[in-house]
């Protein structure tokens, strides 16, 4: 039955899941304080580079609604998902602030019954805090539902609409019965639990995958020692059901503002839970070190060549998105421009995003093969599927050494060597 929704937050996780409950035939109102965003959205305008969204949005926009006027969406809205940015502190700890800032001004106009749910991810415990939040501001009934997102930035519509599950954390039956409702078209299973454990669910679920990614780093740095092959080494633990093929992929590192951001969330979480956690910790270790690992490689083969000039494939944290947050690949380059190596890179979307990092101290490109002029080596590192379709032949002239350092294991070796590069990898091939 379609419901009456508020979204309250319109970024990556809030404007994604508004436009799918409208595709689903909700009613949803998608709010925001700033103004601008409201007004391209209005216009249909994404603020976020997110394939199919801008047409998702356009097919169901009489589902749709955009303001400002939080108070009034609530007044309209049955169910009220907070998908509010929750950013890292430098300590690990979550900054709550827009969150609790929203539930006081939703709890300040509710007129009646109402189902405030955490889209947000948010520390185990914050729903009970919503609870006792609201009842300062509303005595009558309600309902506070954990229902943390699963989305990837760049499948986030496939992601949010055929996801592995739905979890919904609450202790309220009638709150349930009316979440399953609202996922009811949705072919998934409905995990449901409570709000802690929904809580720690999400952070869980992310410090899982991350952990799995420097595994396999792990494994690659020792298979550089042992003369073995990481790819080789993936598919084989990977047929295990047990461990699953999935994310096990070696290269320069996770990067993105999920995984270190939710896995120093857990950290933060256990210590103020006097509980010292280890694995964790090695997760963010192992990442970090992957960087300069990379780096190494870099300057071993400049080194070689009495190079200087770098070339870089890829800005993006991963292929399909414009987002440079926590980007492995600035990671890198800001280490070269430390060492006094000289930058010029390529991406097909993302370059406006790192120039806000990265300012003027690299050339930014116009294809991969400007990227590549003249550079003493070529560093890929995010595994965009153009960088497939380079003419080798073509590249190899127009750089001055034809080395090239895959952090992805991406690139076609077989071609590469046939063209005569000198190519390294995360633990795979050398030649
Ligand atoms: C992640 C989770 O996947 C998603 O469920 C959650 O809701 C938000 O955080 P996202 O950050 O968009 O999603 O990206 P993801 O596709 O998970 O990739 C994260 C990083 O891991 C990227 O930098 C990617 O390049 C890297 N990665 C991924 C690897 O290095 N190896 C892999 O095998 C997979």
């Amino acid at each position: 039955m379609s419901k009456k929704i508020a979204i309250i937050g319109t970024g990556y996780v809030g404007l994604t899941s508004g436009v799918c409950l409208a595709s689903l035939g909700h009613k949803v109102i998608c709010v925001d304080k700033d103004k601008d965003k409201i007004d391209k959205l209005k216009k249909g305008e994404i603020p976020i580079y997110e394939p199919g969204l801008a047409e998702l949005l356009q097919k169901y926009s009489a589902n749709l609604t955009f303001t400002d006027d939080l108070p009034d969406a609530v007044k309209q809205s049955e169910v009220i998902f907070l998908a509010v940015g929750t950013p890292s502190q430098d300590d690990g700890s979550v900054d709550l602030s827009f969150f609790q800032q929203a539930v006081a001004e939703i709890a300040q106009n509710m007129d009646g019954y109402r189902i405030l749910v955490d889209k947000s991810t948010v520390p185990p415990g914050t729903a009970n805090w919503v609870k006792k939040e609201v009842k300062k501001y509303y005595q009558g009934e309600f309902a506070v539902v954990s229902n943390p997102e699963f989305l990837r930035e760049g499948s986030a519509i496939e992601d949010f609409l055929k996801p592995d599950r739905v979890v919904i954390g609450v202790d309220d039956e009638k709150a349930k019965d009316v979440m399953l409702d609202i996922y009811s078209a949705i072919d998934a299973p409905k995990f449901a639990t409570t709000a802690q454990s929904a809580e720690l669910i999400k952070y869980a679920a992310n410090s899982f995958l991350a952990m799995k990614i420097s595994f396999i780093n792990e494994i690659a740095n020792i298979c550089e020692k042992t003369g073995s092959d990481v790819v080789e080494v993936a598919k084989g633990i990977g047929l295990d059901s047990r461990i699953g093929s999935q994310f096990l992929q070696a290269g320069v590192g996770f990067g993105g503002s999920c995984f270190s951001k939710d896995v120093a969330g857990l950290i933060h979480t256990a210590l103020s839970n006097n509980y010292q956690p280890r694995i964790l910790g090695a997760v963010m270790t192992v990442n970090e070190a992957q960087q300069e690992i990379f780096v190494d490689k870099i300057k071993a083969v400049l080194a070689r060549n009495q190079g200087k000039v770098v070339g870089v494939w890829g800005l993006a944290f991963k292929p399909n998105t414009d987002d440079t947050r926590y980007s492995p690949a600035i990671a890198v380059i800001k280490k070269l421009l430390k060492e006094g190596y000289q930058v010029k890179a390529y991406d097909p979307v993302a370059q406006d995003n790192a120039k806000t990092e990265l300012g003027e101290a690299i050339d930014y490109c116009k294809s991969a093969q400007e990227a590549a002029i003249d550079v003493d080596v070529l560093a890929l590192l995010t595994d965009w599927p153009e960088f497939l379709e380079v003419d080798w032949a073509e590249l190899k002239k127009i750089m001055r050494s034809p080395s090239i350092i895959d952090g992805r294991n991406f690139l076609p070796t077989g071609d590469l060597a046939k063209n005569g590069f000198h190519y390294q990898s995360i633990g795979h091939k050398f030649f």
